[in-house]
């Protein structure tokens, strides 16, 4: 594979290709994936946000890894509809980082309308002098996730994406870096925020930046200019450590052009159902670091994965606090559910801001309540999104009966 301008790069893909295939489906298909495990190693395949049986999430729990030449068969309904994304969950900081990683989109029975859908897979990418990717984990790395140094959208460096000028374009971003968090703007453009990982936001919102962390997906719609060219911006973002100390880096050019048509911006959503609060104790979820001497720890309640004890809530409807202690952020997702937020920092979140989410960013020194439904039976992953931290020990387990 050729990333711009670097020498060829060999990397590890679905189907051939970086990012693998988009597969396409309809709310309520069976989805059957037959996997053959071609790569020197054992993998998974984990459907992420996808709501499927603890047997088909692709996580190793059960020793259900897949052995290099094996296969397996992933077989599940689709119980929702919305943009999710798929990747290993065995040595993943290495296996998404190489290239293993793409898109699922389910359309449900009304989607708003638009002139153009474009899909955005953003990534980005370590590459060494000579095109290889880096396996190496140096120290700041090991702190901060493997920050690239390519920035890919769709596995291309700086694509060309053509829009209709004063049509109206619905992006469905998707973040499968290992740890860069992507802040998008463009000079003259305002999004419309209309959804995110489970289902569109109460109200959708105007904004000129929106923020990714890594596993999260956005559904904006943009109006663009009559015409023109408009360069897609990452911007700096201080996540800790100092991180921000960066410069804005081009993310895609967007072309406008072609007759103005009469498409409108998508009204409000239908409403987003609140889930009931029940009184029992929040379950408490602390995130926290060390490092000494080189040698960097992520924990979960004090314990590295797979030492950390599991939560054990029962079925049904529960509250969890996630407390980042550390002096980083870190996207905090939860497998097999959606949650809401109930608060940030204990301010109630905005009844306006309701939606389901899978992947969230908890801000260094700050908290967040949220209640979530369990209502399938197994073992569920949670942990930090930045592969290098989960892989440090930032996982945990929620057992359902
Ligand atoms: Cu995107 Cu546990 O994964
Ligand atoms: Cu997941
Ligand atoms: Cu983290």
């Amino acid at each position: 594979m050729r990333f711009g301008d670097a020498p060829p790069t060999e990397v590890w893909t679905y189907n051939g290709t970086v990012p693998g295939p988009l597969i396409e489906a309809n709310m309520g298909d069976r989805l059957v994936v037959d996997f053959q495990n071609d790569l020197p190693e054992a993998t998974t395949i984990h459907w992420h946000g996808v709501r499927v049986p603890n047997s088909m999430d692709g996580v190793p729990l059960m020793d259900n890894a897949v052995p290099a030449g094996g296969s397996f068969r992933y077989e599940f309904t689709l119980k929702d509809s919305g943009l999710f994304w798929f990747h290993p969950h065995v040595r993943s900081a290495i296996q998404v980082q190489k290239g293993l990683y793409g898109v699922i989109r389910v359309r449900g029975l009304a989607e708003p309308s638009s002139d153009l859908e474009q899909v955005l897979v953003l990534d980005d990418i370590k590459l060494r002098a000579d095109g290889s990717i880096s396996e190496y984990l140096d120290d700041a790395s090991a702190m901060i996730g493997r920050q690239g140094n390519t920035l890919l959208a769709n596995g291309v460096v700086h694509p060309l994406l053509r829009l209709p000028a004063g049509g109206v374009t619905r992006l469905r971003v998707v973040n499968t870096a290992n740890a860069r968090y992507f802040t998008l703007g463009a000079a003259g453009l305002k999004f419309l925020v209309f959804g995110t990982d489970g289902s569109p936001y109460a109200k959708p919102f105007e904004a000129e930046t929106v923020m990714l962390v890594p596993g999260e997906r956005l559904d904006l719609f943009v109006k663009g200019p009559a015409s023109g060219d408009v360069e897609l911006m990452a911007l700096p973002y201080e996540r800790g450590h100092m991180t921000g100390n960066a410069s804005p880096l081009a993310v895609a050019t967007l072309r406008f052009s072609g007759k103005p048509s009469a498409t409108e911006l998508p009204a409000e959503p239908t409403d987003i159902e609140a889930l009931p609060v029940p009184a029992s104790p929040s379950f408490r979820i602390a995130l926290s670091e060390q490092a000494e001497a080189g040698n960097i720890r992520f924990f979960v309640n004090e314990r590295q994965w797979p030492d950390v004890a599991a939560w054990t809530p029962g079925a049904g409807v529960s509250v969890f606090e996630v407390v980042n202690e550390s002096e980083m952020d870190h996207p905090f997702h939860l497998h097999g559910f959606f949650f809401q937020v109930l608060s940030r920092n204990d301010v109630a979140e905005a009844s306006a801001r309701r939606v389901w989410k899978d992947t969230i960013n908890i801000p260094a020194k700050s908290s967040i309540k949220a209640v979530v439904r369990f209502d399938e039976p197994g073992r569920w992953m949670y942990h930090c999104h930045i592969l290098e931290h989960a892989e440090g020990g930032m996982m945990g387990e929620v057992s359902i009966p």
